[in-house]
């Protein structure tokens, strides 16, 4: 790998950032050994492993795990390969192993949370120091994993942050998220809807607190719904659910200005401190009584009033709470990224906010969608339009402040400061070049 300098990459307080930020295979290469080895990355919910032997596969950054609820309930954050021939130990995105994996080639066999169970014709590796080797050990595991009220974080390097000292108050975003069920209790419905998109995964970060693009990319999309809702109905027409959604996305400068940005240190942040376009969803009949039985009305009125947009966990998710949608963008190569959209249920809450959270992942974030493509073609064409060399810098200078972060802050909301949050957080893991742990 050539020499990465970061000062040639990101400006001080992330004001600019370089172009090979976005388009350089070394600098992806890097990030795979630095920024998602040395901090937590999401890597599933609990309900998706509910009964033991449960699995599902996915990564943190490139390298490929199996999550998996062990013997003992609890869930193990497996390397996906045999130690023998390095073979993926279960292919299939999620399913059940039973009591143990069994690799399909020469069929060694290991518990549930990696430990060796068994090799057939055992007595060949008799005084050969296999003993002592890799393979003896069992599967590569993950040392560092968090249960956080079901969501699971895994750390590859041993050493580093706490959890609790990385994700620090963000983690109020993920709490309101469960809370607004009146059991306190989150199910995964479903798989995500998934796609390839071709560009690098930081321009999906970035968009998620980029509020002074919805009313222009979003135009040819919200904006028609708009103009046809307008022409078409008049105080007294019930407003459809496909609606209320898209609306909002064409609320103005001023509005997005006022709804404010939050910070905290490590790169989290999130859009809509005072408002956002989830805050004005019609009510479900049955739920404020659930709710008012499970919190008292105080509480219930202080978990239903906090309507974030978008909380971005650094590195590469994204939690809306209001909507109880997750998106994860997963890093393949400098210009491809898979985008995960996942959506929850409210154990105990009416049926009406699942329709509702469905409906908005198919209309905004799938594949079919008509406000996620205008996005995905921005970012294409921006990951070709990097490639000129007249300007190689991207501009983040948007109410730009010296002394902005540090703790918890509050912004206005058309403030770029999330992404220099991310940057300047993504510069510091990017310079700790540590090979302890697992996946080195
Ligand atoms: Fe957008």
């Amino acid at each position: 790998m050539s020499e990465i300098n970061l000062d040639d990459l990101v400006k001080p307080g992330a004001s600019e950032v370089h172009r090979d930020v976005f388009l350089c295979q070394d600098v992806f290469a890097q990030e795979m050994k630095t920024v998602f080895r040395n901090t937590w990355v999401y890597v599933g919910h609990d309900s998706q492993a509910p009964n033991k032997g449960d699995f599902t596969t996915t990564a943190i950054g490139t390298q490929p795990v199996i999550m998996v609820r062990h013997t003992d309930n609890t869930i193990q954050v497996l390397l996906n390969r045999c130690p023998h021939k390095g073979v993926q130990l279960v292919n299939d995105p999620s399913g059940s192993t039973g009591r143990f994996f069994r690799c399909p080639y020469h069929a060694w066999s290991f518990k549930t949370d990696g430990s060796p169970l068994g090799i057939p014709f055992k007595k060949g590796y008799e005084d050969t120091g296999f003993d002592t080797s890799c393979a003896k050990k069992g599967m590569c595991k993950v040392a560092n994993v968090k249960n956080y009220r079901g969501f699971i974080f895994a750390r590859l390097s041993e050493e580093g942050e706490s959890f609790e000292d990385f994700f620090s108050g963000s983690l109020s975003s993920i709490d309101n998220m469960i809370d607004r069920s009146p059991e306190g209790r989150l199910e995964i419905v479903g798989p995500p809807l998934r796609y390839l998109h071709h560009c690098n995964w930081k321009m999906l970060v970035d968009n998620q607190t980029d509020t002074c693009h919805p009313m222009i990319a979003h135009e040819s999309s919200a904006g028609t719904v708009t103009k046809i809702w307008n022409a078409v109905a008049n105080e007294d027409t019930p407003k459809p659910m496909v609606v209320e959604l898209v609306l909002p996305f064409m609320s103005s400068y001023e509005t997005f200005e006022k709804m404010g940005i939050r910070t905290w240190d490590h790169g989290h942040g999130h859009t809509g401190v005072s408002w956002s376009i989830h805050s004005e969803y019609s009510d479900v009949e049955g739920y404020f009584s659930a709710m008012i039985e499970a919190y008292g009305k105080e509480r219930a009125e202080e978990i239903i009033a906090e309507t974030r947009h978008n909380t971005c966990y650094f590195p590469n998710m994204m939690v809306k709470g209001a909507i109880q949608t997750l998106r994860l963008f997963k890093p393949i190569a400098a210009d491809k990224t898979i985008v995960e959209s996942w959506i929850f249920k409210l154990v105990g809450a009416p049926d009406t906010f699942l329709k509702r959270t469905a409906m908005y992942n198919r209309i905004i974030n799938a594949p079919t969608s008509i406000v996620g493509h205008d996005d995905l073609e921005m970012y294409e064409r921006a990951q070709e339009g990097l490639k000129t060399d007249a300007n190689p810098w991207v501009n983040m200078q948007r109410h730009y402040r010296e002394d902005e972060l540090g703790g918890e802050r509050v912004h206005p909301g058309t403030s770029e400061v999330q992404m220099r949050n991310h940057y300047v957080s993504w510069a510091k893991y990017m310079g700790q070049i540590n090979e302890k742990g697992a996946g080195s």
